[in-house]
């Protein structure tokens, strides 16, 4: 059941027509009641919102309601907070890494029990591999998932040249994951996790990462902490093992590259795909690369009016995302 103060801000959001208030209290009920084991009270207030929130926010506007926990004041250049509706079926990733992740989230779901047994569930995930693997849309699926927020951490603003400063600003990040119940997602993570920093002043650096290490120790708060980096080469040795598990993301094998082209026709038909063709083609793409193309194909068929694609449509796609990567990777080894 809802508490006493819930309910007010509830009532009171709702008399202030604070309709982003408003939802982010009823998104943090329905994680209550998910945490409870209500899961079909969960998934209906879920539901209830998703819709009321369709029809109240045009999308035209572009504006999305701001929720309680959008951080204000000094965290608002920090974190980015938002309400991801993704989910880790809509992924295609290796049976190895959807267990893995599946256990954090069963271990959250059952934060209480396993705490109850003085035990601590799994909360801090280091995610490790290339570009467009997936990294990013994991944290959002994880908070999809669970029912939270998910936080961004702008690392480019909490890194500042001052002494002292970005300790104190990670210490008021850390603050607010104790607080509100989250997914905190520290992209391009080597930009602290590795020893060197700004100019001549590894030293700044250096006790920033002490800091982070230290308050990532910290086993009060049920919030969830993902960092991701496309350089584990870079990071502090010490690091690794304050994680609970580090997943490594890889490219697609031939058959995850059929599924993600499968799954991103969203309903659009294909004539004679010859699938194991396209993979063929497709070797090496990430997952982001493949998207972009089934989207390119499927724009161009719309635009012209067509109602189905074809193999050699998604061809070209692939070819020229296959160009584009290439051309991507021969920036990146020249620099
Ligand atoms: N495993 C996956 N399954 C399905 N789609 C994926 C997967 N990985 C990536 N995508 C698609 O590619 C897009 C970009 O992926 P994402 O931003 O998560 O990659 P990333 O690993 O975070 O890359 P970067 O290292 O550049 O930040 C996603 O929004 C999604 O459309
Ligand atoms: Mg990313």
């Amino acid at each position: 059941m809802a508490s006493a103060d819930q309910l007010k801000a509830l009532l009171k959001s709702h008399i202030e027509g604070d309709d982003g208030h408003f939802y982010a209290i009823a998104m943090q009920l329905a994680a209550h009641e998910a945490k409870l084991g209500h899961g079909k009270l969960a998934e209906d207030l879920r539901a209830m919102i998703d819709s009321a929130k369709a029809r109240t926010v045009p999308v035209t506007t572009g504006k999305r309601p701001t929720p309680i926990t959008q951080p204000r004041g000094e965290l608002a250049g920090l974190l980015d907070a938002s309400y991801p509706k993704a989910r880790l079926v809509e992924m295609v990733l290796d049976d190895s890494i959807a267990e893995r992740l599946q256990r954090l989230i069963k271990e959250q779901r059952n934060f209480g029990k396993i705490q109850s047994h003085g035990l601590s569930p799994r909360r801090k995930l280091l995610l490790v591999g290339p570009p467009g693997t997936g990294k990013t849309l994991t944290a959002s699926a994880m908070a999809g998932e669970l029912g939270i927020p998910l936080f961004v951490v702008r690392l480019d603003a909490l890194i500042t040249k001052f002494m002292g400063e970005t300790a104190v600003k990670l210490r008021q990040v850390f603050d607010c994951l104790a607080s509100v119940r989250g997914v905190y997602f520290f992209d391009e993570f080597d930009a602290i996790g590795a020893q060197r920093g700004f100019g001549n002043d590894v030293g700044e650096i250096r006790r920033v990462l002490n800091s982070f290490l230290q308050m990532l120790e910290q086993d009060e708060y049920n919030s969830v902490v993902i960092a991701a980096t496309n350089h584990p080469q870079s990071l502090d040795y010490a690091l690794f093992r304050r994680f609970d598990d580090v997943i490594e993301y890889g490219l697609p094998n031939q058959a995850q590259i059929v599924e993600i082209l499968k799954n991103k026709l969203s309903g659009f038909k294909i004539v004679k795909p010859g699938w194991v063709n396209l993979a063929k083609i497709a070797e090496g793409l990430n997952h982001a690369e493949l998207t972009r193309a089934v989207q390119e194909a499927i724009k161009d068929a719309v635009i012209h009016d067509r109602e189905t694609l074809t193999s050699a449509d998604l061809k070209k796609m692939l070819e020229e995302r296959q160009a584009v990567q290439l051309y991507e990777q021969q920036r990146i080894t020249n620099k």
